[in-house]
């Protein structure tokens, strides 16, 4: 059969011959139908992750770990459980059999696949961020496929408020139409981004969901911090991307004054998963959540692994 191969640290997938996978006792063969490429997975090829050492070293190796495929009885699943060298760009897959949940009908395979993304918005907000209904949420990387399912998320969930950031006018804009009621560009200097957080805080900012550290990040908790002898409102900052840079420099009075609270995305991540996961999918099948995809079949994973114009849209990997 076919798969997509990564031969050496840091190389490019590409469609070759792999073993046909077999099924031993608790195991069951999935035939792949979908399996959305994130950020997570280029990073794990990359070098860059911290679960990269156990694939770079299983080199050959099949990226992803997860995706939609069907069982031998034909039912959908969503699936895991799959370690370096297999992963899930494979035309079949070997899982423990434990690893697959049924996907309700009315979901097409690739959403089905982009919505794994979801779940850390509504983790992140739920779980991590003890969101109530009626507070204020900042969506930080709004613009991405994540943000913006958290972003329609939180409305979903009641937010009074939700801001969202991006650097790109035109991608903010399209944030509105998905239910946020103000967004923020980044790409602007440190003063003017600062002032920015603030004047659209309204009465604070009750959860940050932040997909991106670095930067603005930086700049939001300096933002936080009170210009005059007060309390400023707590916020609870979940940490769950960091696609604008992997530090910040957190200042005492950043901390110290604003009541600011940081949690990471696995806070209780553990304990809501399959409830998240089961109204992200009604949510689905009502029209009331959306998210992009944009499919390309397993043949052309080379040239769909190097894509860099998919903002906002989640590549999808799908059989041919
Ligand atoms: N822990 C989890 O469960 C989980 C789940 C999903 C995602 N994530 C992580 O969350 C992050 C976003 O994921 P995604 O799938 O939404 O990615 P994405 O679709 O590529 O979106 C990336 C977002 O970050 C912004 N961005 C990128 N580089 C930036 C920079 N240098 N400065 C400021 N903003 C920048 C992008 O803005 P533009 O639109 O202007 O490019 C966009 O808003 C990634 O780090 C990903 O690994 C984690």
């Amino acid at each position: 059969m076919k798969a997509a191969v990564v031969s050496r640290a840091g190389g490019v997938p590409e469609y070759r011959d792999w073993p046909e996978p077999e099924a031993h006792d608790g195991e069951v063969v999935v035939t792949v139908e979908a399996v959305a490429v994130e950020n997570v997975d280029r990073a794990i090829v990359a070098g860059t992750h911290y679960t990269s050492a156990a694939f770079q070293s299983a080199l050959p190796a099949v990226p992803c770990f997860d995706g939609i495929g069907r069982l031998p009885d034909d039912t959908l699943v969503g699936f895991g459980g799959l370690q370096p060298p297999e992963g899930a760009l494979a035309e079949r897959v070997t899982i423990p059999a434990g690893y697959a949940a049924p996907i309700p009908e009315g979901i097409e395979p690739p959403v089905a696949a982009a919505l794994s993304s979801a779940i850390s918005g509504m983790l992140g907000l739920q779980a991590a961020g003890s969101f109530r209904q009626g507070e204020t949420v900042l969506v930080q990387g709004g613009t991405g496929v994540a943000g913006r399912l958290a972003i329609q998320i939180a409305r979903l969930l009641g937010a009074a408020r939700v801001v969202a950031t991006g650097r790109d006018d035109t991608a903010l804009n399209e944030l509105l139409d998905l239910g946020a009621d103000a967004t923020i560009n980044t790409a602007v200097d440190d003063k003017a981004l600062i002032e920015a957080y603030r004047e659209h805080a309204g009465n604070g900012y009750d959860v940050v969901v932040d997909y991106l550290w670095g930067r603005p990040t930086e700049l939001l908790t300096r933002a936080l911090i009170p210009t005059s002898f007060s309390l400023g409102t707590p916020t609870r900052l979940v940490q769950i991307g960091e696609a604008a840079g992997s530090g910040i420099r957190l200042s005492a009075d950043a901390l110290r004054t604003s009541g600011l609270e940081i949690y990471g995305a696995s806070r209780n991540a553990a304990v809501g998963m399959s409830t998240a996961y089961r109204q992200v999918v009604e949510w689905v099948r009502n029209g009331e959540l959306t998210v992009a995809v944009e499919t390309m079949p397993l043949r052309q994973i080379a040239e769909a692994w190097t894509r860099a114009d998919l903002r906002g849209r989640r590549l999808v990997i799908i059989p041919g």
